[in-house]
């Protein structure tokens, strides 16, 4: 085959996949990180600190299937939510806790990159009232079974209303790391 036919075949391949790859870019959701700060759509809301990948969420239950949480006490891993039809359970089970994933495609300014980063202003609100009697404990000093106690005795000492005390909890387990 002459070079000239070998460069024309190179370039009728080459010319359409730039294209293809950019057309695939560009109406690709890019967004990736952790919310900092809860996102609602419709039924759902998800919790900062949960981790955005191609505008998704990836949340975390002890369900395989169905309904997620209502109540978000029980739902510290993930968000929490009614009975959705954008749920989708992707049977990956990490630690026995299941993954669901939903379309959330969240603002640019509401996303993180790192999961540090996401959690500060509510690390801000721990340090703020839970040092006002005492220093406040630093979230690794205590296992995470034993902060639900603390948190509820505390909200009493303190009279720290429920909003504020979904905050730091959600702080102080997303801070463990031991
Ligand atoms: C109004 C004052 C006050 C506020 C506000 C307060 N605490 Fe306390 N905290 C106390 C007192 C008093 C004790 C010791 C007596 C007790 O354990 O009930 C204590 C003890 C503790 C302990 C030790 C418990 C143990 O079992 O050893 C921890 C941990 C703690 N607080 C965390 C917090 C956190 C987290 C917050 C914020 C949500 C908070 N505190 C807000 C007064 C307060």
């Amino acid at each position: 085959m002459p070079k000239g036919a070998v460069l024309r075949k190179f370039l009728f391949i080459l010319i359409p996949a730039a294209i293809a790859i950019s057309v695939i870019y560009a109406f690709s959701d890019n967004r990736n990180g952790y919310l900092n700060k809860n996102v609602t759509k419709g039924d759902i809301t998800v919790f900062f600190g949960t981790e955005i990948s191609g505008g998704r969420a990836h949340l975390w239950s002890d369900k395989k299937s169905g309904v997620l949480y209502a109540d978000t006490d029980k739902s510290i891993d993930n968000g929490f939510t009614k009975d959705v039809s954008s749920l989708h359970f992707t049977g990956k089970n990490v630690n026995g806790l299941f993954e669901t994933v939903v379309s959330l495609s969240p603002d640019e300014n509401v996303i993180s990159e790192t999961l540090p980063d996401s959690i500060k202003e509510s690390g801000r609100k721990y340090y703020e009232l839970c040092s006002t009697c005492h220093a406040a404990a630093e979230p690794n000093r205590y296992a995470k079974h034993r902060w639900d106690g603390i948190l509820k005795s505390m909200q009493q000492h303190g009279g720290i209303s429920d909003a504020d005390l979904s905050v730091i909890r959600r702080y102080v387990l997303l801070s463990i790391t031991n």
